[in-house]
């Protein structure tokens, strides 16, 4: 079956697709992975979702603009993929959208939100579309995320022999642990890149999106005081599962935690690397991994990776690209699976991960303009093999 998956990441620094050729063979998932493509927004839906996110407020006029204009921007890239790929002829397009609000109380999430009206992108292509994907999550009672466990799970196995982990450095850092005897747990760890990306945009009028190569923090000094009133976070604290997003982890959190305190911007930006470091590394040292897969952009910023590598001696850090999928990719080839096991009626939320009752359908089904031939008698994968790789 020919599948794109979509999404844009908490950063919204781009649209990520991912087409890939996927078929069961009995319990295996077999993928070929045939295109990755970041492709930019518009510099002004990027404003506007820059605008529209909290603590900003907005309007009902605005959100509604925003679903058409990012609705519209997503189906552009999925018709440019389908086209370039599967000359035009995709069976599924599965969008995440853009998330602007995860709603979460204490321990549980009570409602998601993403944009990108997924009617857009079923107009361009005549695909079957499936959105939403993360509501049906919630509603069994879990947080929605991270779905990316699902693919971890996959790709390192329920029951390993070791403890091993898949990390992922977005704008906030998630983690999936799998090993032997245990469940596979998955939650997300704090701010990855939210908080730098934050201050760099604030600091340069928007004109720059991030700490590129980590450059800035590399010539600062951590500020331990600092560090520790941000280390001070009741977040951190609570057992997972648990989800977090810009709805805790923006600017004014970072101005309030400064208090007026003299700091530098370089000197500001070494601390918050060294915050996603710390977080980072002092969970996957309690969750007692062997091993650490990762992915997200953080991976391209040497000073996080360099700060991580510091505090975890010996841990082996390698990239998703060990598995032939590219690091900036994997998300968007996750939305890629959850289409294609939708369609087949497989549940693909893996509920040890996300909180919920039970293991859930996911998304909401837009259908196409053919009939859409799926494998009979299909069974939820138990793995996964990338036959054909994609490199970075
Ligand atoms: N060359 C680079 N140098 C430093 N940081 C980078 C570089 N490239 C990417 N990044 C960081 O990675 C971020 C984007 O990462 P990614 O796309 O994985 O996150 P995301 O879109 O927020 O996804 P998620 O929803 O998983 O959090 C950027 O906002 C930036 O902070
Ligand atoms: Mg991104």
């Amino acid at each position: 079956m020919r599948v794109i998956g979509m999404i844009s990441g908490t950063s919204f620094d781009a649209i990520e697709a991912v087409a890939a050729d996927l078929e069961l063979d009995g319990e295996t998932l077999v993928a070929d992975l045939r295109a990755h493509v970041s492709a930019e927004y518009p510099a002004e839906v990027r404003a506007a979702i820059a605008a529209s996110l909290p603590p900003a407020q907005t309007t009902i006029e605005d959100v509604c603009k925003l679903d058409t204009a990012i609705g519209q921007r997503f189906a552009e890239v999925a018709s440019e993929v389908a086209g370039a790929t599967f000359a035009g002829e995709v069976d599924v397009i599965c969008s995440h959208g853009q998330t602007v609000y995860h709603w979460v109380e204490g321990a549980h999430a009570l409602g998601t939100l993403q944009l990108g009206q997924p009617a857009f992108i079923a107009e361009r292509t005549g695909a079957t579309v499936v959105g939403d994907v993360r509501a049906r999550d919630i509603a069994a009672g879990g947080h929605g995320a991270p779905l990316a466990s699902l693919l971890d799970v996959l790709l390192l196995g329920r029951e390993p022999d070791r403890v091993r982990g898949s990390l992922n450095l977005g704008g906030i850092s998630n983690v999936t642990v799998v090993g032997p005897g245990r469940e596979p747990l998955a939650y997300d760890i704090g701010p990855a890149n939210a908080l730098t990306d934050a201050v760099v945009a604030a600091e340069t009028g928007g004109r720059e999106s991030w700490d590129e190569g980590g450059a800035r923090a590399a010539r600062g000094t951590v500020d331990e005081e600092l560090l520790a009133a941000f280390l001070d976070e009741p977040y951190y604290e609570l057992p997972p599962p648990k989800s977090t997003g810009k709805e805790l982890f923006h600017l004014a959190y970072v101005r309030e935690k400064v208090n007026g305190h003299a700091i530098s911007t370089d000197d500001l930006l070494a601390t918050l690397t060294a915050l996603s470091a710390e977080t980072v590394a002092s969970d996957l040292q309690k969750l007692g991994v062997a091993d650490v897969v990762a992915a997200g952009g953080g991976t391209r910023n040497p000073t996080l990776m360099a700060e991580l590598a510091r505090r975890l001696p010996g841990l082996p850090i390698e990239t998703f690209d060990v598995f032939g999928i590219p690091e900036a990719g994997k998300e968007a080839f996750v939305f890629a699976i959850i289409g294609f096991l939708t369609v087949h009626r497989l549940p693909a939320a893996v509920p040890s991960c996300t909180g919920a009752r039970h293991a859930s359908i996911l998304g909401a089904v837009l259908p196409g303009t053919a009939p859409l031939r799926v494998q009979e008698g299909a069974q939820a994968p138990t793995g996964l093999t990338v036959r054909t790789p994609l490199r970075s």
